[in-house]
Parts: C-alpha cells; sequence; structure tokens
C-alpha cells in the first residue's frame, strides 16, 4: 500500500495569535489537497485561535513540542492533555533545536513519544546528524541510535502510526539541502532500523520525512524518493511558497 505524504511546517518561534490567524488565512486556499495530509505546528499560544482558523480545511494543527507528565508542578510546561483538548493531532518530539536550546535528549524524546501515544497524538519524532558526525561518517550509526531509543518500548501498532523526520542539522535554516541521494539513504537506512525492531509491515507503513531547507523547488525531487514520504518545513511554511511544497506534484 502506497504510503500518504504528510507535509508539515514548523513554524518555530514565530507568529503572533493574530498573525497566526492571518497566515493561515493566506494559506488556507495554497494548501488545499486531496493528496497529502497537510500539518501547520505553530506555537503553544497559537494553538486554539488555528484550530478554530482551519475548520473546515485539510489543514490539521500540531504542536511544536509537549511535556511527558500528566500534569503538576512543571512551570512552563504544555501537557498531552491540554493539546488533545485544544484539538492538536500531532506533536513535533525531539527537534534539533529543542536538544540544542532546551537539554532534550534521547531518553526525554522516548518519554514524549510514549506519552503522545497514550494520548493518541501522532509524533513527529525527530532526529539528524551535525556536520562533524556526517564528516566522521557516522551518519547512520548515530539516526539508528536516535532512532532505536526514541521508540524504546513503543508497541508495533504504535509505530506503524508514527511520523519520523529527518533533519540533519546542517541544513536546518541554513539554506543548505542535502542532496536527495542523501536524503533518501537515510531515509531508507531509517525504515531498515524500523524492519529490525519491529517487521517489514510496520517499517512499510511508518511515514518518514525529510527536513531541512526544503523549499518549493527542491520539494518535488525530494518528495518522489522512495523512502520520503513527505517534508517538514521550517522557514517556507511561513511563506506562500508552502503552497507550492504542498501541491509539489
Ligand atoms: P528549515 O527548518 O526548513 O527552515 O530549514 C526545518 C525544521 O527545522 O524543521
Amino acid at each position: 500500500m502506497a504510503r500518504r505524504k504528510i507535509i508539515a511546517g514548523n513554524w518555530k518561534m514565530n507568529m503572533t495569535p493574530t498573525e497566526a490567524v492571518e497566515l493561515i488565512e493566506t494559506l488556507k486556499p495554497l494548501v488545499a489537497s486531496d493528496e497529502v495530509d497537510v500539518v501547520f505546528c505553530v506555537p503553544a499560544i497559537d494553538i486554539i485561535p488555528a484550530v478554530a482558523a482551519v475548520k473546515g480545511t485539510n489543514i490539521a494543527i500540531g504542536a511544536e513540542n509537549m511535556y511527558f507528565e500528566e500534569s503538576g508542578a512543571y512551570t512552563g510546561e504544555t501537557s498531552p492533555k491540554m493539546l488533545t483538548e485544544a484539538g492538536v493531532k500531532y506533536v513535533i518530539i525531539g527537534h534539533s533545536e529543542r536538544r540544542e536550546y532546551f537539554a532534550e535528549s534521547d531518553e526525554t524524546v522516548n518519554k514524549k513519544v510514549l506519552k503522545a501515544f497514550a494520548h493518541n497524538l501522532t509524533p513527529i519524532v525527530c532526529c539528524g546528524e551535525s556536520l562533524t558526525q556526517r564528516e566522521q561518517g557516522i551518519t547512520i550509526d548515530w539516526i539508528r541510535q536516535q532512532i532505536k531509543i526514541a521508540f524504546l518500548n513503543v508497541s508495533a501498532d504504535q509505530a506503524a502510526t508514527a511520523v519520523i523526520a529527518y533533519e540533519p542539522i546542517w541544513a536546518i535554516g541554513t539554506g543548505k539541502v542535502a542532496t536527495t541521494e542523501q536524503a533518501q539513504e537515510v531515509c531508507a537506512a531509517i525504515r531498515v532500523c524500523m524492519a529490525e525492531i519491529y517487521d517489514q509491515a510496520t517499517a512499510d507503513a511508518i511515514r518518514i520525512q525529510y527536513g531541512g531547507s526544503v523549499t518549493a523547488a527542491s520539494a518535488a525531487e525530494l518528495f518522489s524518493q522512495a523512502d520520503i514520504d513527505g517534508g517538514l518545513v521550517g522557514g517556507a511554511s511561513l511563506k506562500p511558497d508552502f503552497g507550492k511544497i504542498v501541491n509539489y506534484k
């Protein structure tokens, strides 16, 4: 069975609530599509107005982060139940910016992935190597380790519904997109790793995105690769160009 593509915008720390609604109104007609799943991952404070603004469209709203506890004394954090009640369907887990600036580890990523599944949120699990790791030739080993820890104790049924985003750190926000071959090679390796952890059917069901400086110019070639099932798009998701990325064919 062919996997349905999933194209997600990662707004990062951009857009006030008012700007968020304006951007959604601009993008709504441009991202209309029957063929791919479209997700806008927005800052926590934008979630409620964003969910209202996408009502009746093909756009799903995602969060950019979530905590792994149910509730309690965790100042500044957002719980899974807060997200689901607000109408969130997806949550980015373990983005490299969170790993770098907010001390997220493979272990906290795993806790968050488990918690997301427990609340029927689809995690977009991020992995990716630094430029040094790529130059040292340890990219695949590194990614396999990130993935194996992220999916510890996740069942095959849950894993089959997951989205994994391969985002080489050196390609994020740099304008330096990975070559199609580099992106496909790692996405294929991630699928092999999932088949080893689970089985081929589970691995074949998982959607694997590429992320890192995706633009309307690079989307079509990237998304036509055998193991690339869409993209996680930062900068270009804030512009009308995102419509071209969604309708890349
Ligand atoms: P970028 O960001 O498209 O701006 O490189 C991608 C991401 O960090 O998800």
